[in-house]
């Protein structure tokens, strides 16, 4: 070995150093792991969300010890035991619900910051892929979750989504009873979602968080004006470290001076989380849900947690077949955003023309989306609106390739 100190003390630092290579690592992934100094509140918004999936694995295994994965003993074990025998059990049962869902509403503000900074592009593509499988992974995570304690939202939300696979015309028969494990959600289904939501999913969630990290190592984040600059050269002014050098750098080290800004919106973000956990953790949990699940009594009105509103509401207007596929694109359309915008320009949305105006269409329409999502469908005035935004929202997609492409000529 070329650096071997034979006279080090064992588990001193140099001890370590020689076996495990902790001075280089921590040089990558800290202290020279440059971040540009021109971004804003936003870019700490990856961190709270690591934070916030650290926040709902402890939360989880606190539950877990609880939780019975039966169906005849689910429901009770979460609303009797869990909220009302177990020390603390309801404060961990907030944490968890709160958790589930202000985690989406973060994922949509750094996705829409991505959108709107024009982060995915010219190197960045594996940075917006591997977030979307997060994405996507969050998503799955969050509806097998959501059977856990076997309410009635939770059967029948478990049976339309698993509905959505019996393929309409296509008649994939017996699609659904086996991912069912029955021909109606049962023992076998909690079983396998219990799986999936404790088990499975978290692994690979785990691992798709550590391959964002790994894309964005390379091509550095990007900043407020889309500038690229020479991340080196400004590394070496860092490094002078005299208090001119410094302030001409356009860099600042990730550790201790970028963390010490995310540790502080973190901490305003937390004392929100809380107070909702405390005092307002009712919008995260359904009042239907408080009811067990029962198989011979349809709930009037059927719909998901807020954060898959606006996809299910792409299905809603469409006949079967086509709202399957409406449906499946939907899920997948934001993955293609490198490569259909067409311009090379890397610069806010407000600096891009017509680009600026289909960003906020794009946003304004996935919150009708959402709102139209929740309302009943047998309203004429929300379902024809549901209808327009969803069309809308696939004239945008088609309409992003034709609007960026002119910007290049530009
Ligand atoms: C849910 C788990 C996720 C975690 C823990 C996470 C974490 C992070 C972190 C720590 C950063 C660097 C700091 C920042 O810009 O905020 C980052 C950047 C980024 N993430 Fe995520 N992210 C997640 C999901 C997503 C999703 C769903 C997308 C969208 C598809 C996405 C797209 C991006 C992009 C484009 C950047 C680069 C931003 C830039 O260069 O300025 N991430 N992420």
């Amino acid at each position: 070995m070329a650096h071997f100190d034979e006279n080090a003390k064992p588990f001193s630092k140099q001890w370590l150093d020689d076996r495990l290579a902790i001075s280089t690592v921590m040089k990558v992934l800290n202290t020279e792991y440059w971040i540009p100094k021109n971004i804003n509140f936003l870019w700490a918004m990856g961190m709270i969300l690591a934070a916030t999936f650290g926040i709902l694995l402890v939360s989880g295994i606190f539950l877990l010890m609880y939780y019975n994965p039966s169906t005849d003993l689910a429901f009770d074990s979460v609303n009797y035991t869990i909220m009302t025998e177990v020390g603390y059990g309801w404060l961990w049962r907030h944490i968890h619900g709160v958790g589930a869902s202000v985690i989406f509403l973060i994922i949509y503000i750094h996705m829409f910051t991505g959108i709107y900074y024009g982060s995915y592009k010219r190197g960045r593509e594996m940075i917006w892929l591997s977030g979307m499988l997060l994405f996507v992974l969050f998503s799955a995570e969050a509806f097998s979750g959501y059977m856990l304690p076997w309410g009635q939202m939770s059967y029948w939300a478990g049976m339309v989504i698993t509905n959505l696979f019996s393929g309409g015309s296509l008649e994939a028969y017996g699609l659904v009873e086996w991912i069912r494990g029955d021909y109606v959600p049962g023992q076998a289904f909690l079983s396998r979602f219990f799986m999936l939501h404790v088990l499975l999913l978290p692994l690979v969630i785990i691992g798709g968080i550590v391959f964002h990290f790994a894309t964005l190592r390379l091509p550095h984040v990007n900043n407020q004006d889309g500038e690229e600059f020479d991340f080196e050269e400004s590394a070496n002014l860092w490094r002078e470290g005299t208090v001119e050098s410094r302030k001409a750098s356009k860099v600042i080290p990730f550790q201790p001076v970028f963390l010490s800004k995310d540790v502080f919106v973190m901490g305003v973000y937390f004392i929100l989380f809380f107070y909702l956990v405390f005092y307002n953790f009712e919008f995260a949990m359904d009042p239907v849900n408080f009811d067990p699940a029962d198989g011979l009594k349809t709930p009037a009105h059927i719909y998901p947690e807020w954060y898959f509103l606006w996809s299910y509401e792409i299905l809603r207007p469409f006949s079967k077949d086509m709202g399957l596929i409406a449906f499946g694109i939907a899920q997948v359309i934001f993955l293609t955003l490198p490569f259909l915008d067409r311009s090379p320009v890397v610069a806010p949305a407000s600096k891009r023309g017509l680009f600026h105006i289909w960003f906020w269409l794009m946003l304004i329409d996935v919150i009708i989306l959402t709102f139209m999502g929740k309302l009943p469908p047998t309203d004429e005035v929300f379902a024809l609106t549901g209808k327009i935004a969803a069309y809308t929202f696939f004239a945008l997609w088609i309409a992003l390739p034709f609007i960026t492409m002119t910007e290049k000529k530009k």
